[in-house]
């Protein structure tokens, strides 16, 4: 293991490269990193990078956002299969039959899409933003919102205002059930609970809060409560211990594990260092409309 981590820290000066880790993944992966975020730490990290190479320790869709914002850096994916089933739910001749059924309808795709999904949408958004990005859109009488329908009705219900909803779900959080957080709360009465938008309403319902993975990291930061119950992907709890470890956590299910987050090794990142692949590229013409996307994102979040 410590010739494994030498190795990759050597590569990684001689590469020029920067290591990016979402918080789903696994704890040695997190403690290498430069920086560990969410959706939008990440998006918005990746727009200040100086290296020449970007290793993302995260999914397929992450890795394409760092490309798209980073046309002329290397962006590596150590583990090429770590789709994210969400993103694949919805292709984009799919969205361009629903925006031919809903003509001038704005669209807001969940950071959760791949890149020639994004290049269809008006703007983008992770879960730390997206109340702010629909709203930012106004009293328009149709928004068209792909493909997360659990957040999008989490948006509409903050909003109080309907959407077009697409059909797609995480598989991984969709799993947790209401009775499984009533469970958990008579075990640990004295926890707060909190869920990813992610997760069906009648779980939303019964947390005390309904969270970006980014939120529930500020919100341990600065909290006086001393426990928690998490429900999102596992490897949060290795975030929130770091930055917060007087509070106890317990993890809502174990089922909240998502194995594409878990495809990545220090083995293959060492492998991607050396040989320079896998690499993402995303062609120019679909890079620059989904840049365009996610840059309206980014500047509506910091207005
Ligand atoms: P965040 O936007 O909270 O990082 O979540 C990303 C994700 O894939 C959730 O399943
Ligand atoms: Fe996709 Fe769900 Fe995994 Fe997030 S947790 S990457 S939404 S499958």
């Amino acid at each position: 293991m410590k010739e494994l981590l030498n190795d990759i820290l050597r590569l990684k000066r001689e590469r020029n490269a920067v290591i990016l880790s979402h918080t789903y993944q696994p704890p040695e992966i997190q403690d290498l990193a430069d920086f560990v975020g969410d959706s939008y730490g990440l998006s918005r990290r990746a727009t200040q990078v100086e290296a020449a190479v970007i290793v993302f320790c995260g999914v397929r869709f992450m890795a394409e956002t760092a490309a798209v914002l980073n046309p002329d850096r290397t962006v590596l994916l150590p583990a090429p299969d770590a789709g994210c089933p969400m993103a694949d739910m919805i292709t984009p001749e799919q969205l361009r039959e629903l925006k031919a059924a809903h003509a001038g309808a704005p669209v807001v795709a969940y950071v959760n899409t791949t890149a020639d999904v994004k290049a269809e949408c008006t703007v983008c958004c992770t879960s730390s933003n997206a109340v702010r990005i629909v709203k930012s859109l106004g009293d328009v009488p149709e928004i068209i919102f792909v493909p997360d329908r659990y957040l999008g009705m989490f948006v509409e219900r903050r909003l109080g205002r309907k959407m077009v909803l697409w059909d797609g779900f995480c598989p991984t959080h969709a799993m947790v059930r209401r009775e499984t957080v009533e469970r958990l709360r008579q075990e640990h009465p004295d926890a707060e609970v909190m869920v990813h938008p992610e997760c069906i309403p009648e779980v939303q319902d019964a947390a005390d809060h309904i969270l970006s993975t980014g939120q529930m990291l500020e919100l341990v930061r600065s909290t006086t409560c001393r426990e928690f119950i998490v429900g999102t992907e596992e490897g949060i709890l290795h975030t929130l211990r770091k930055a917060a470890p007087h509070i106890t956590y317990h993890r809502l299910s174990p089922f909240l594990r998502c194995p594409n987050m878990k495809k990545i090794s220090l083995e293959k990142i060492r492998k991607a260092l050396e040989t320079g692949e896998p690499r993402i590229v995303v062609p120019p013409e679909i890079a620059a409309a989904a840049r365009r996307t996610i840059e309206a994102m980014i500047r509506i979040t910091e207005s």
